[in-house]
């Protein structure tokens, strides 16, 4: 079996300005190390993929965007970014079905499926996000809800998928370290039912309250690839404390 090269993501959400794309040579100064051992990513907000990739040129800091539509081709949909349009403007990846997307926009696995599909067919790598709400897991539902959404939400193998509790991202509580290895390899199996050993073989990433003092620690559980970072990923000191956290470069 061929080992998985670690991600780390980093999701902007809707913060930073062109003036903080300054963050990426900071950062790179810091990570320069790790660049070996694995893949480092940021996504900002659309409006400065494009900047944010020439910014990274001379580095090996890969750069992403948050969200594409479902529709690949070029046509009327007002306000919409096709993935060939964020592939043009040098992103690598594209997040989708991220929980923000799936509560405020009311995005179902349906369409985070089309538009991992249309990622893919723009040569994108799409970071699937799944993930159960607290209720949910209090119900003691984890598995059957993450289950379903990979098996609705992921098109085929050449993804990413990230699990994301509902309830961990953007406060200060994570699941343990064997609830995420349970989650991960829910996931990981999920996969391989869908798409054999291309399906076992996807990274499946952490996300949800990562931040440099937990990172070390959730990169110990089984089967986790990397960690998806919210607010830890602004600040090129953090994001890099979280890289350099990561078993394959100490
Ligand atoms: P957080 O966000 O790290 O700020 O919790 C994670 C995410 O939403 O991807």
């Amino acid at each position: 079996m061929v080992a998985r090269r670690p991600l780390i993501a980093g999701n902007w959400k809707m913060f930073g300005r062109l003036a903080g794309l300054g963050e990426l040579a900071a950062l790179w100064d810091l990570t320069r190390q790790a660049g070996a051992a694995l893949d480092m990513l940021l996504c900002p907000p659309a409006a400065y993929v494009n900047a944010a990739a020439v910014a990274a040129r001379g580095t090996q800091l890969l750069i992403g965007a948050q969200d594409c539509s479902a529709v690949s081709e070029d046509s009327a949909r007002t306000g919409e970014i096709s993935a060939a349009m964020l592939a043009d403007v040098g992103a690598a990846y594209v997040i989708v079905g991220h929980s923000e997307r799936r509560s405020l926009h009311g995005e179902s696995d349906a369409l985070v499926r089309k538009k991992a599909e249309a990622a893919l067919a723009a040569g994108l790598t799409p970071i699937i996000c799944v993930g159960e709400t607290l209720t949910q897991r209090q119900a003691g539902r984890v598995e059957e809800v993450v289950a379903a959404q990979v098996r609705e939400s992921v098109p085929a193998a050449g993804i990413v998928v990230a699990y994301e509790p509902v309830w961990a991202i953007g406060g200060d509580r994570t699941p343990s370290v064997e609830e995420i290895a349970a989650a991960h390899a829910l996931i990981r199996d999920t996969l391989a039912a869908s798409f054999g050993e291309a399906g076992r073989a996807a990274r499946i990433l952490y996300g949800g309250s990562v931040g440099p003092k937990n990172a070390a620690e959730i990169f110990t559980a089984a089967g986790v690839d990397g960690a998806l970072v919210g607010r830890a990923s602004l600040k090129a000191a953090d994001f890099a404390a979280i890289v350099l956290a990561h078993p394959a470069v100490r």
